[in-house]
């Protein structure tokens, strides 16, 4: 089904008789899902009252590029980065002249300029104005530089000409907008993933831990919200950007990282361990930094806790799902894993070779669940992601019944 969740759309209104149809359009966009700020030109202000739209979408209206107090709020370059689709309806014959032009002589051609979402405009005119060569060669320009256009429809206008230059329905265009986003395979569902390794201190200065990157759980993570979930990733010391609209909870040791699911697992409805736990932590923390006065020393080590094992066994448990790296016998293990840890799925890959695997950026794997199985050739982490989420949502899917 198609979906905005987690999306944040700018909606760009001009000024036409069919800005009235905009009050409809934010209810649409927030009905799939996706927070909604608008930006109104001079000449919408003329068909419809930002207040109207304040109200619907639930933020101030944004009107003025030089608005001292606004730029105080959310300033028209953070809107620029806020936003993952700008949508302009109704798009006017002058509106898209301007952006044509690459004018920035008001608040929303100049977040036009500045933001690096997606871009859809739903052009709004006379059809005597809308088949005019020149708004034509405009249109090209803009679907030529990556704008998306949905509409116009044809039909009876305002001005009583019959012809195209209608405004799409809202409900088309929320959806067109939708379209142009991922899959909603795992629309609403609240996901929490594990990643990176953990560190298991032996003083304050130093600590056992591993040369997991957290590249496979952090592109899951991207992964599982393009799909519409919402996600939090629980992650161990890594070197990588949280991904937008993920809610990081960073930890350190495999008993903080624990903690940190156990609290949260009531609250999820799928749960991926991606993380290399340490399986073992010094028995004592020295207070002070170990000298180097003995020729030798033995570190005394004890089992830590599986943490995905002890969220399979939660009395309400997740959908769950494991990882398992082998060197050997790569699927007898696996299905082994999955049977004794008590999991919906498990991944496996092959860490013998070099090419895939933990710090790289590919990977091959193979996903087991109880009656079937997938491998999933070698390919970037990010896609590999893309169809582990589709796999996972439909074993889901098909485990809900
Ligand atoms: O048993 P093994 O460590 O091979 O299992 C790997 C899987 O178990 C991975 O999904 C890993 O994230 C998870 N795991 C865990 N807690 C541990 C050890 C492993 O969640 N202490």
């Amino acid at each position: 089904m198609a979906h905005l969740f987690n999306r944040n759309v700018v909606l760009g209104v001009s000024g036409g008789i069919a800005a009235y149809k905009s009050a409809e359009l934010i209810r649409q966009l927030k009905e799939l899902g996706a927070d909604v700020r608008v930006i109104m030109t001079r000449g919408a202000q003329e068909f419809i009252t930002p207040l109207t739209l304040q109200a619907l979408s639930g933020h101030p209206v944004h009107t003025d590029l030089l608005d001292a107090e606004a730029e105080l709020g959310m300033g028209h370059i953070e809107l620029a980065r806020w936003a993952d689709l700008l949508l302009i309806a109704p798009a006017t014959a002058d509106l898209i002249a301007r952006l044509a032009g690459g004018r920035a002589d008001d608040l929303l051609t100049t977040v036009t300029l500045a933001t690096a979402a997606h871009k859809l405009i739903a052009p709004a005119m006379n059809q005597q104005m809308w088949r005019d060569p020149a708004t034509a060669a405009n249109i090209a320009t803009l679907q030529d530089r990556g704008m998306s256009l949905v509409g116009p429809a044809s039909g009876e206008q305002a001005c009583g000409d019959v012809g195209p230059g209608r405004m799409e329905q809202p409900v088309n265009i929320a959806l067109a907008a939708a379209g142009l986003f991922a899959s909603g395979a795992l629309a609403g569902r609240r996901v929490m993933i594990t990643a990176g390794p953990t560190r298991e201190a032996l003083d304050p200065v130093r600590y056992l831990s591993n040369h997991s990157s957290g590249k496979m759980g952090y592109a899951l993570a991207r992964a599982a919200v393009d799909a519409g979930a919402q996600v939090t990733l629980v992650s161990g010391p890594v070197q990588l950007p949280t991904p937008d609209h993920v809610t990081r909870v960073d930890v350190v040791s495999a008993a903080d990282m624990l903690e940190a699911c156990m609290a949260r697992v009531d609250d999820c409805d799928l749960f991926i361990a991606c993380a290399a736990v340490a399986d073992y932590r010094p028995v004592r923390v020295a207070a002070q930094k170990i000298k180097k006065d003995a020729a030798g020393i033995t570190l005394e080590l004890e089992r830590n806790a599986d943490i995905l094992a002890t969220v399979s066994a939660h009395a309400q448990a997740p959908f769950t799902v494991g990882f398992a790296a082998e060197t050997q016998e790569v699927e007898r293990y696996a299905r082994d894993k999955l049977e004794r840890k008590h999991l919906d799925m498990i991944v496996a890959n092959d860490v013998s070779d070099t090419a895939i695997g933990f710090n790289s950026d590919h990977n091959a794997v193979t996903v087991l669940w109880q009656s079937g199985s997938q491998a999933l050739a070698q390919a970037s982490k990010a896609s590999i992601a893309r169809e582990l989420i589709s796999l996972i949502a439909q074993r889901m899917e098909a485990a809900d019944g």
